[in-house]
């Protein structure tokens, strides 16, 4: 069995993070959301994967190399335009070969692994799998209809009126049949060839698709809340380890994670709190469910329930809630009269001051 990762796309729903760096990389207790799925892949014992690539390639190869990191062999598989997940599998026909796949979007996170998922899926067969979760908005995503028995009866991309609230998590499970439905596809009314599509015409062409219902999912619906919270839910699992250098008139509580190279100066962490290597955190106080990133500044700050993105830092800004700070962002007070908020937003930014 194979595996194919979609790390296309130009996450839209993600900006202004996305405008510079690709979605899949975007950081869950400092690591990017795309190597849990790498390492879900690799857990199952699955080895050969073909990594869907567009505009991002660069900086996703920088982060992912040849896959060896996580013991797996990655193959590039240049995607020319974001056309759709199906349009991925068509790409990556010839590496997918006839083997099973296991077919996995780069932004999506999902909690324990996949590996009962792959071992049901080689018990079975059916020609496809798929993964459902309950969802507040299902207008944006794919959506199941399901029977009286639990069978899928239909799916629908991202529809006006839902049939349902089980929307379609990046997870999918196909025999080589599924290369017969993507080569038969239109493109959808957003010019994409639908996956959700490919397993519609599977059913209707008779053949089996199973489904599974899940609970620990997240994807970003540009929703920063949801970021915040699947990145509390990541943090809730960590082991403290204080490998930075942490001064006497610090105090570390709970479970917090000092990076080697990183200083701690004069702060109060209470955990769970990540701090990346070559950070430095000065007469600060970080609270729970915050991780900041490599080489960032805090100082004379407050920042809790939070992502800092490497390279940012906060000088003397009082306190920082519920906020998604990106790569080299600087936040400082301003000493002058009179008492004005000074902004340099990149397109897409959002902001909320307090008054
Ligand atoms: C894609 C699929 C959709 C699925 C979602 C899960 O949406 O088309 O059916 O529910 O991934 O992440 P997209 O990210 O392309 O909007």
């Amino acid at each position: 069995m194979k595996a194919l990762v979609l790390a296309g796309g130009s996450g839209t729903r993600l900006r202004p993070i996305t405008h510079t760096s690709a979605k899949q990389l975007v950081p869950v207790a400092n690591k990017p959301v795309l190597f849990y799925g790498l390492e879900a892949i690799a857990e199952t014992g699955i080895q050969e994967v073909g990594l869907v690539v567009g505009d991002t390639q660069p900086e996703i190869e920088a982060a992912v190399g040849d896959g060896s990191a996580f013991g797996l062999q990655v193959t590039y598989l240049r995607q020319s335009a974001p056309l759709g997940l199906a349009h991925g599998v068509l790409i990556a026909r010839d590496f997918l070969g006839d083997e099973d796949f296991v077919m996995y979007l780069g932004d999506n996170f999902i909690v324990g692994g996949i590996g009962a998922l792959v071992d049901r899926f080689a018990a079975r067969r059916p020609a496809a799998q798929i993964l459902l979760t309950r969802v507040g908005d299902p207008t944006q995503f794919g959506v199941a209809e399901l029977d009286g028995l639990g069978r899928v009866v239909g799916l629908e991309e991202k529809p006006a009126r839902p049939k349902s609230d089980l929307a379609l998590v990046g997870v999918y499970l196909f025999t080589p049949a599924v290369h017969a439905a993507v080569a038969e596809l239109k493109p959808s009314w957003r010019g994409e060839l639908e996956i959700t599509d490919a397993i519609q015409w599977l059913i209707e062409a008779g053949m089996a698709v199973d489904s599974s219902v899940i609970t620990g999912y997240w994807k970003d619906t540009g929703n920063v809340t949801d970021m915040l919270e699947v990145n509390r839910l990541v943090l809730e699992a960590l082991e403290p380890r204080a490998e930075g250098l942490v001064d006497e008139a610090s105090e570390l509580v709970g479970r917090v994670v000092v990076e080697a190279g990183a200083v701690v100066e004069r702060s109060r962490l209470v955990g769970p709190v990540i701090v990346g290597p070559g950070t430095r955190v000065a007469d600060s106080y970080i609270g729970p469910f915050t991780s900041v990133g490599a080489d960032c500044l805090v100082s004379g700050s407050e920042l809790e329930y939070s992502i800092v993105m490497p390279g940012a830092s906060l000088t003397g800004v009082g306190r920082i809630e519920s906020s998604l700070i990106g790569h080299h962002v600087e936040v400082t007070a301003s000493l002058n009269t009179p008492k004005a908020h000074r902004l340099v937003l990149g397109d897409h930014s959002k902001v909320r001051i307090g008054t």
